[in-house]
């Protein structure tokens, strides 16, 4: 790899810890930005929006591969964004979802056609998505919700991005579809059991009805059918433990990092300030 990489969502999740871990590696690393961001100075910005593929013109100049996050609930608009890539770049590696809804499946479809060398991840839960938790947890020490026993091998936001810079920066991923997870599957209140040990205090489960949550997640504005995903998702996790896989080792050749580590380079956030 000698060119310089194309990273979008670099503000995100994943997108930075791929823009620091590529920095690391010595790779060039041009990040697509909507406004001004806080990323590291060696960092390439260019201006554009993925909805609006003439907004694109200068982010593809010279590209030799991208990380493609796709942030929207639908994959229209991906099909004018492709061609674009594919005049510039000679390979893709798309952050896609072990959920494969189907907006990700059309994108993932686009992507294989688009003539672009690809590589799919599909990441299980993100460790990151436990800080919504953070602020009941600084508060009360409780976290309400239903389906505590829906079970998740949650994924260090870090080691999917070490997977993706293993496809951007070494040959042997083209056509490779990973599916991520971490090191165990753990339930929703074993997930707060953690960050109470972790942080030095006991943090508690607390069930709430399915009906409340709706009612909850309905006062904010997000729509039925999304809201109704969500519960139905959930009420199936409860049926057993979540998949372990072993892509992230043996991509990486590191094992998958587990969600205690991950809590305790996160533990500031879930600390009551004293
Ligand atoms: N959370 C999970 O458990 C999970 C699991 C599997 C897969 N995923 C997938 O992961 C992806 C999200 O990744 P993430 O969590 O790393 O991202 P994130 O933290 O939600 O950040 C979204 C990124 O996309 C950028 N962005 C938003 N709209 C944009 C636009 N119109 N044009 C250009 N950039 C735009 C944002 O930039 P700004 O700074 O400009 O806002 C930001 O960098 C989604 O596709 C999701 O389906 C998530």
């Amino acid at each position: 790899m000698s060119g310089q990489i194309l990273v979008t969502g670099a503000t995100g999740t994943v997108g930075r810890q791929v823009t620091a871990q590529l920095l690391e590696a010595g790779v060039e690393v041009r990040a697509l930005t909507r406004g001004p961001a806080d990323l590291p100075p060696a960092v390439e910005q260019v201006r554009g929006d993925l909805s609006v593929a003439d907004s694109l013109g200068a982010a593809v100049q010279g590209i030799e591969a991208v990380f493609l996050v796709w942030p929207f609930a639908s994959a229209e608009g991906l099909e004018a964004v492709l061609p674009m890539l594919a005049e510039h770049a000679r390979q893709v590696v798309y952050l896609s979802s072990a959920a494969v809804r189907d907006h990700e499946r059309q994108a993932e479809q686009l992507i294989e056609r688009s003539g672009l060398e690809w590589t799919i991840l599909r990441p299980h839960a993100f460790a990151a998505n436990t800080l919504r938790w953070a602020e009941q947890i600084r508060a009360e020490g409780v976290v309400r919700g239903p389906y505590g026993q829906a079970a998740m091998s949650l994924v260090d936001e870090r080691d999917i991005a070490a997977v993706a810079v293993r496809a951007l920066t070494r040959d042997g991923h083209a056509g490779a579809v990973h599916e991520l997870t971490g090191p165990h599957s753990l339930t929703q209140a074993e997930q707060v059991r953690v960050i109470g040990e972790v942080v030095g205090r006991p943090v508690l489960w607390a069930e709430t009805s399915v009906q409340h949550a709706r009612q909850q997640m309905l006062a904010r504005g997000w729509p039925a059918e999304v809201v109704d995903g969500i519960l139905q998702a959930q009420a199936e996790m409860t049926l057993g433990p979540a998949p372990v896989t072993a892509t992230v080792e043996e991509v990486t050749a590191s094992a998958a990092r587990t969600f205690r580590s991950w809590v305790a380079e996160h533990a500031p956030a879930f600390r009551a300030l004293t």
